[in-house]
């Protein structure tokens, strides 16, 4: 631990800290854009200068280590100071700088009311500027259906291309030209390709990069928000559902370090569009062919001509995954006055209860995967089944102590692994002890086995569950 004053108030913080998380455990606000908690250190924008007492100049707090500050001349802990002339000055002026090119079109801009720019620059900057000259324009870029831009107002921070690079492991970002020509781009405008790209939205300080369904919708004040947890995949990441009214108008993350820190697949983010457009909220019947929209007591009635023909036992009924309790008990009631026991739910699986939940619940948590030493998938493709969860198991490859293989379908997983083979032969080979990826196994000491809903499914699936 290392001793700080830090504006006149004395704080002990692990020594590998930055000044910037140093100076927000001892209650600092410190303003920023390019620094985020899970990206790499920039250190680009310099918003977040602080004066270090003795030194000439102010100091960019997210990219100076707490171990690189010198302690006074008698040896007095170094003091840190986030609110001094010196400071406010700094933040001025790196704010009018900022500003130089900046449009300033938050009225039209989507971003608007949930901008960073806007409220730093209320907070922090001043009311004039002394550059009179032309703004320079950018060029908008194409970066596919989801992801709108406005480059005049990006301001370079650089958190979308380390996004792509880090996190997604899509690095189809980046930034051409220098000083004034500088550019962030795709290089050859072609379409985003990560399942995580709706976070680009989320990550942009500026209202550069903005939701292209979402766009010109609804402003962030007249949204009703709610806490929820999305049901497109078997991870149950924490999400917002923003409101209009009756209507649905965006999903946005929640923080929850356990299971999807702050981030939501493109699926989870985009659903919305399947409850405000081409929604099948009215009965159909097939007549002639083709399929009639109908009224409920047409369809009931269609229904009951029907089954009145047929016999009980021959009536059968499947139900989604996403059916809920009580609504299969409801179909099963219903089977059951008709005769019939024919209750599928959709999945096949080979999850027999008698094994307890242990067989099917993930018992290593999405968390530990930060602790894991060797992980196992099976039959799954994490990139498209649950994106986040790819994601944590990319972060924890980059840090250099996960080795991973894989049985089953070969997909880019967006990091390298050991392909042990597509079928159960792999599998009892490597569960008989032979190949390098069991002695991994063997001595490690959190392994994880990831087995996909796809290995369940089989008609082997019992056994390669077992
Ligand atoms: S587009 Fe947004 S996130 Fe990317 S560099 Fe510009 S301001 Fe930063
Ligand atoms: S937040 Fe420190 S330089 Fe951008």
């Amino acid at each position: 631990m290392t001793k700080l004053i830090i504006d006149g108030k004395e704080i002990d913080v692990p020594a590998e800290y930055t000044l910037l998380q140093a100076c927000e455990a001892a209650g600092a606000e410190i303003p920023r854009f390019c620094y985020h908690e899970r990206l790499s250190i920039a250190g680009n924008c310099r918003m977040c200068l602080v004066e270090v007492k003795g030194g000439p100049k102010p100091v960019a707090s997210c990219a100076w280590g707490v171990r690189d500050c010198r302690p006074g001349p008698k040896g007095e802990p170094p003091e840190i100071l986030t609110r001094s002339p010196m400071v406010k000055k700094a933040r001025e002026g790196v704010m009018e700088f900022l500003l130089i090119n900046h449009p300033l079109d938050c009225p039209i801009c989507d971003q608007g009311g949930e901008c960073d720019l806007q409220d730093q620059a209320m907070g922090y900057g001043v009311d004039t500027s002394r550059f009179a000259e032309n703004k320079r324009a950018v060029e908008d870029k194409y970066l596919g259906a989801l992801v709108k831009t406005s480059m005049n107002r990006c301001i370079q921070c650089t958190r979308c291309v380390r996004f792509s690079a880090e996190i997604c492991g899509a690095p189809e970002m980046g930034a051409t030209g220098r000083g004034e020509d500088m550019e962030i781009t795709t290089y050859l405008e072609h379409a985003l390709t990560s399942e995580l790209q709706g976070n680009l939205v989320d990550i942009c300080p500026v209202g550069a990069l903005t939701s292209k369904p979402y766009a010109f919708a609804a402003r962030p004040w007249e949204l009703g928000k709610t806490q929820s947890i999305d049901v497109m995949d078997g991870l149950g990441s924490a999400i917002r559902v923003d409101t209009r009214g009756r209507e649905v108008m965006r999903i946005l993350p929640r923080v929850n370090d356990a299971v999807n820190e702050e981030w939501i697949s493109d699926k989870t983010r985009h659903v919305v569009d399947g409850l405000r457009t081409q929604r099948l909220d009215r009965p159909y019947i097939r007549r002639e062919g083709g399929l009639r929209a109908a009224s409920w007591s047409e369809a009931f009635a269609a229904i009951a001509a029907k089954v009145g023909r047929i016999d009980g036992k021959r009536i059968g009924a499947i139900a989604g995954d996403l059916a809920a309790l009580e609504e299969m008990f409801a179909l099963k009631e219903l089977l059951a006055k008709c005769g019939s026991v024919n209750l599928a739910v959709q999945g096949g699986d080979f999850f027999a209860p008698k094994a307890g939940r242990g067989s099917y619940i993930f018992n290593p948590t999405i968390a530990g995967i930060d602790q894991a030493d060797a992980l196992l998938i099976i039959g799954a493709n994490p990139r498209k089944e649950a994106a986040v969860l790819n994601a944590r198991i990319r972060k924890r490859w980059r840090s250099g102590q996960l080795k991973i293989g894989l049985i089953g379908a070969k997909p880019d997983l967006t990091y390298p692994y050991d392909y042990l083979g597509a079928g159960t032969d792999s599998l009892s080979e490597l569960a008989g002890g032979k190949g390098a990826f069991a002695d991994v196994l063997k001595n490690a000491k959190h392994p994880i086995v990831l087995v996909g809903g796809g290995a369940a499914a089989r008609h082997d699936g019992a056994a390669v569950l077992a």
